[in-house]
């Protein structure tokens, strides 16, 4: 067996792709380095450098390396960006994913992982989000995640190909510091930010009706993430018909628990401003994750703490 990770020398690819290769899968690794490194690869998988939506690499890549599966994560995923430019979430998220499933259909590919989003679920109003809770996406960027699983769904009814997507709640923390995550986009990394320019972290929202007032959110760190792609590969591989899960750890935290365990990993003071909140911001989302225990056997291993103290080698990595 040999597993193709597009965007395999990204944050969470190239996770994914350690993950495989430590487990002794056979891994090529597809980037285009528009934000993806090369030296995150790791040294026991091949990468080629391109982008999923050049069909002619794609297959060439599939043949060459006898590709029998696919783990898809190549894609913008910045939700304000693709406020501004929805084509180009459109283009590399969902044209992308088709240009990628021609490839698989020709070359005879039919197992594919794909990586998907608590986005595509907006503004649940529940307690627990389970995969059955209607999505109803409020971005361009949840909308190409939702399209991409409906895309899936259609190729497995029509080509027989099997499909599985992971949801994937809030991901933060590194299975090494150097795997860290570059981008400052996320509550975590902004924080870092924050704390390392003298500024106060801000707080988008305090009067949100959870118990101190601030957004929860289902952190789950990337090394638990990359596992259960492995588990969702090694499915496939023996048989499994395709399935939806999330990728969480079934409990929440606050904004201020965030800042709380910032400030005891980092020892400097998290004291934080109080920001309006942002357009669009969810009170309360955390995964049901009973469905991905019984289907894969899976559970997340690391907690919150685990997920800052990683982050933050990480960060003082990047920024010494
Ligand atoms: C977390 C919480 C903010 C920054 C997004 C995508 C989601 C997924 C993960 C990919 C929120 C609050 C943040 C700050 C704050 N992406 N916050 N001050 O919005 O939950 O999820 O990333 O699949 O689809 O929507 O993540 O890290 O931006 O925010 O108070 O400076 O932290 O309001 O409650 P979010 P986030």
């Amino acid at each position: 067996m040999t597993w193709l990770v597009t965007g395999g020398a990204g944050y969470i690819g190239a996770h994914v792709v350690r993950a495989l290769v430590q487990d002794g899968q056979r891994v090529v690794a597809l980037d285009d380095l528009s934000t993806g490194e090369a030296d995150r690869v790791d040294p026991g998988a091949v990468l080629e450098e391109g982008s999923v939506l050049d069909r002619g690499l794609v297959r060439r890549v599939l043949r060459e390396h006898g590709v029998t599966g696919v783990v898809h994560i190549a894609a913008k995923k910045q939700v304000g960006e693709s406020m501004a430019d929805p084509l180009l979430y459109y283009r590399e998220n969902v044209e992308g994913l088709v240009a990628l499933l021609d490839g698989c259909r020709a070359k005879g590919v039919d197992r594919v992982v794909f990586s998907s989003s608590a986005a595509t679920y907006g503004l649940p109003d529940v307690d627990l989000v389970t995969e059955d809770t209607p999505g109803v996406p409020l971005s361009p960027y949840g909308e190409s995640k939702l399209v991409g699983e409906w895309l899936l769904r259609d190729c497995e009814r029509a080509y027989g190909m099997r499909a599985m997507n992971l949801r994937y709640f809030n991901v933060a923390g590194t299975a090494a510091p150097e795997l860290g995550d570059p981008g400052v986009f996320n509550l975590i990394p902004l924080v870092f930010a924050a704390l390392e320019q003298g500024r106060n972290p801000q707080v988008f929202g305090t009067d949100y009706p959870t118990p101190d007032g601030t957004c929860v959110r289902d952190y789950v760190h990337v090394e638990d993430i990359a596992r259960a792609h492995l588990a969702a590969a090694r499915a496939l591989d023996d048989g499994a018909p395709g399935a939806t899960y999330n990728i969480g750890r079934g409990e929440g935290s606050s904004v201020l628990d965030v800042l709380r365990v910032v400030q005891e990993v980092t020892g400097l003071d998290t004291s934080h401003d109080a920001a309006p909140r942002r357009e669009g911001d969810p009170a309360f989302v955390v995964a049901a994750v009973d469905r991905i225990r019984e289907g894969l056997g899976f559970t997340a291993e690391h907690d919150l703490r685990s997920m800052v103290a990683s982050a933050w080698a990480g960060w003082r990595l990047r920024h010494p």
